[in-house]
């Protein structure tokens, strides 16, 4: 039976591509938890109760190498990443910054994770959810996070693809993003309405996906072997 590693699986996306892979009932799925998470027991019932076994290896390079030899899956899915707000609240560097950025987080666990495949001698697809509007020269230090992210997926070596949504947003979110769901909501709006005028081209770009539409998208990829190597727009999703 092929395996499955969701990297981010206690995220909004990544319990979602946990439920569409483990209801497949044939790919052996298994949820990534922080070892430090004060919810991991939760999580280890909660995700049982849908047939995902839970793996907690701290994110270090050749722990989590020799986690993945031991799997050797054959897809990764890397769904992680911070927020500014969690990065205020979260634990300080000596000089007193926030510690966890979208540099060490959405950037560097992205690209520990992959260098882990390598190291571990798997070749799995390596599935990394990036974001709009990433790139070299994005305005935002989230967008340029992301786009190193891609480009680290992209380098190495692995068959890898990259998912670029715009808002992932729905009611069945159970963390608040109040400011989310509202630009979501909001922008869907306008979306629309641009439609309605006769301008389609937007809505197909940029319009909101709620997190089990983008998990079945993903692991549609996953499994396709024309979309090895393809970075995914919101419309192709
Ligand atoms: N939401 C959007 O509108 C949107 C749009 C496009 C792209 N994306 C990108 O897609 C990613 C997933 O989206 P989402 O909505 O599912 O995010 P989410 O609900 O915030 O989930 C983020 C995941 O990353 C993990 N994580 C965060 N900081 C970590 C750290 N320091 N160490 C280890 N794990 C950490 C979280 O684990 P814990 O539960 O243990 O904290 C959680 O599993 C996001 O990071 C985002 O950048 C999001």
């Amino acid at each position: 039976m092929p395996a499955a590693f969701i990297a981010g699986a206690t995220g909004y996306a990544g319990r979602e591509v946990a439920r569409a892979l483990a209801a497949r009932g044939d790919v052996r799925t298994v949820a990534h938890v922080r070892p430090d998470s004060p919810r991991l027991e939760e999580w280890r019932a909660r995700l049982a109760c849908i047939g995902v076994e839970v793996d907690a290896t701290p994110w270090d390079a050749p722990l989590m190498a020799s986690t993945l030899a031991t799997l050797r899956p054959d897809l990764v899915f890397c769904l992680i990443g911070t927020t500014r707000a969690r990065g205020v609240k979260g634990p300080r560097t000596p000089a007193g910054r926030p510690a966890e950025t979208y540099e060490t987080v959405d950037f560097g666990l992205t690209d520990l994770l992959a260098r882990a495949c390598v190291m571990a001698g798997v070749r799995p697809r390596f599935v990394y959810l990036s974001a709009a509007g990433t790139g070299p020269d994005a305005r935002t230090a989230y967008g340029r996070a992301r786009w190193k992210a891609e480009e680290a997926v992209r380098a190495s070596g692995l068959p890898w693809t990259v998912a670029r949504p715009a808002f992932v947003s729905g009611p069945d979110r159970e963390e608040r993003r109040i400011l989310e769901r509202a630009g979501a909501i909001v922008f869907d709006g306008l979306l629309g309405l641009a439609a309605r005028i006769g301008a389609p081209g937007p809505r197909r770009r940029l319009a909101s996906i709620t997190a089990s539409a983008l998990a079945s998208a993903l692991v549609r990829a996953a499994l396709d072997p024309a979309a090895e190597g393809r970075t995914l727009e919101r419309a192709d999703l």
